[in-house]
């Protein structure tokens, strides 16, 4: 009986059964692309705890955490920032850092050098000397923009055919090339965390 309870604590902690880590994979997501990606992460640790960031407990009783973010006028998304705050108040409380994959998605080219550039000095600046928040991953994929929300742009930003194209592919993703790819990211990280043999 005791065995059945520390089990069931031990899944609702988001133990991973195989190797003792306790993994918690969070995102925020108004539209739903983040929270598709972050959910082709999750499904590479079944045991991990999966809840939307506005539900996310208390990050100290974590190992490894994914935290899915979307770009918001060129920031991390204010929900994601109060997470992580909450982060580093549980690092500075346990006296050592936690490891944090980041990822999220965004309408612009993920891969362009300018959405890099703009994707690692977010995380630098959330990590800052690296003693509360280590980031062990980075990713962004492309996302679906609201339509709303380009027509509104549409009145400050003029319509080229650059962001035509743009807003066109990104209207396709995230797809299921990228939900495999997010899965293979999830599976390399916790990989190279297990304990060598
Ligand atoms: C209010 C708002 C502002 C946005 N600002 C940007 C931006 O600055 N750069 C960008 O690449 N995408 C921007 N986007 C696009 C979103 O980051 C993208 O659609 C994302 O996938 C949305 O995630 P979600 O579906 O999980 O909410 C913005 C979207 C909204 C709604």
């Amino acid at each position: 009986m005791r065995k059945q309870i520390e089990s069931v604590r031990k899944q609702q902690i988001g133990e991973c059964a195989s190797d003792g880590m306790r993994v918690l994979v969070t995102w925020s997501s108004v539209t739903g692309n983040t929270e598709k990606i972050a959910r082709a992460v999750a499904r590479k640790c079944p045991h991990a705890e999966i809840v939307p960031v506005a539900d996310a407990p208390d990050p100290g009783g974590f190992d490894t955490i994914f935290l899915a973010f979307w770009c918001d006028k060129g920031q991390i998304d204010e929900r994601s920032r109060a997470y992580l705050e909450t982060i580093r108040e549980a690092a500075r409380k346990k006296g050592s850092f936690i490891d944090v994959a980041f990822f999220g998605t965004m309408g612009g080219d993920p891969r362009s050098e300018r959405s890099i550039a703009w994707r690692d000095k977010m995380i630098d600046a959330e990590v800052g000397d690296g003693t509360l928040i280590r980031c062990i991953g980075q990713r962004m994929w492309q996302g679906r923009v609201d339509p709303e929300v380009t027509e509104r742009m549409n009145r400050v930003i003029p319509m080229t055919p650059e962001r035509r194209a743009l807003l066109e592919e990104a209207a396709r993703h995230p797809n299921e090339e990228d939900e495999q790819e997010a899965e293979a990211w999830a599976a390399a990280i916790l990989d190279s965390r297990l304990p060598s043999v």
